[in-house]
């Protein structure tokens, strides 16, 4: 396994790539959600192509600094998980090498990303895209794979390879889950031993409102099951359209209940697909 630091020792490798490469984009604090996104991404190279793996934590996609600087870094134990699963490349900047000062261009997705975690965290899906792009160009990747987990940055990046024409395709890897339920994030390392015990209470609170016969009936069961915790602080529930990501006034299409809870300091986010009704 090769791991780079330099932008320019990636360009040089991503020139003289022979083979297809299939890119995991991450801010790293890896865990089984991530491996299951290189698992993917290995089992879709085979012995024909490469994975490389990114390992970032873009600043310009966090809105609360106090949230940038409490992101878990595990860089030593990342690198282990990498070598462990064949990865052949692993790319980890420097912020300062990322984004030259003085930087005056950013993607802008000007739809899907204005509800949910867009709303909720202004400016982040241009710090998203900003960066995936960077990361589609500097690697000269083929393929790139991303979490089911996080569906709205993976509407906002389909969209932008779309509308910019990137020629790179996007691969989907279903959410990983603990066996309690929860969705694997980077941040549940960061959950009090009670928020911990707690939390599956969202994805449970979600999937039970799933089966509610009408908008409203949904959206008050999400809110009762997550409310039932003493220390669950909703900072968006949405029942959205699964293709515009708006507000849904049936349940007559695939839609999507999402919900952002804050834990403490940590926002948990998590969501259930709703098939529509007869
Ligand atoms: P990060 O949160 O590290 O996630 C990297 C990738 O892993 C994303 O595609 C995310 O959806 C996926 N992922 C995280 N937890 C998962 C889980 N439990 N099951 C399945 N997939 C999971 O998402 C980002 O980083 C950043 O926004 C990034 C795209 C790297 C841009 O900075």
């Amino acid at each position: 396994m090769i791991t780079v630091g330099e932008q320019d020792e990636l360009r040089a490798l991503s020139i003289a790539k022979a083979r297809p490469c299939v890119l995991v984009p991450t801010m790293g604090a890896l865990h089984e959600g991530h491996m299951a996104l290189v698992r993917m991404a290995k089992s879709l190279v085979r012995d024909v192509g490469e994975v490389w793996v990114s390992i970032f934590v873009n600043p310009i996609q966090f809105d609360r600094p106090a949230d940038l600087a409490a992101y878990p870094r595990t860089i030593e134990a990342d690198l282990e998980l990498c070598e462990a699963a064949g990865v052949d490349v692993v790319f980890t900047p420097q912020v300062s090498m990322m984004y030259a000062s003085g930087r005056s261009v950013t993607v802008t997705e000007t739809s899907l990303s204005k509800r949910l975690c867009g709303a909720a965290r202004p400016g982040h899906f241009d710090g998203v895209c900003t960066v995936v792009l960077k990361l589609f160009h500097l690697t000269g990747c083929d393929i790139a794979v991303f979490g089911e987990k996080d569906f709205q940055q993976l509407a906002v990046i389909r969209r932008m390879v779309r509308d910019l024409n990137v020629p790179v395709e996007i691969v989907e890897c279903p959410t990983v889950r603990e066996p309690d339920g929860l969705a694997m994030s980077s941040r549940n390392v960061r959950l009090t031993p009670e928020h911990r015990a707690d939390a599956p209470r969202l994805h449970r609170a979600l999937s039970t409102a799933a089966k509610e016969q009408s908008v409203d009936a949904v959206l008050l069961s999400a809110r009762a099951g997550i409310e039932a915790s003493p220390f669950a602080k909703i900072d968006y529930l949405e029942l959205v359209d699964a293709e515009t990501l708006q507000p849904c006034m049936g349940l007559d299409k695939p839609a999507v209940l999402a919900a952002a809870v804050f834990y403490g300091d940590v926002r948990l986010i998590d969501h259930v697909r709703i098939m529509p009704r007869e």
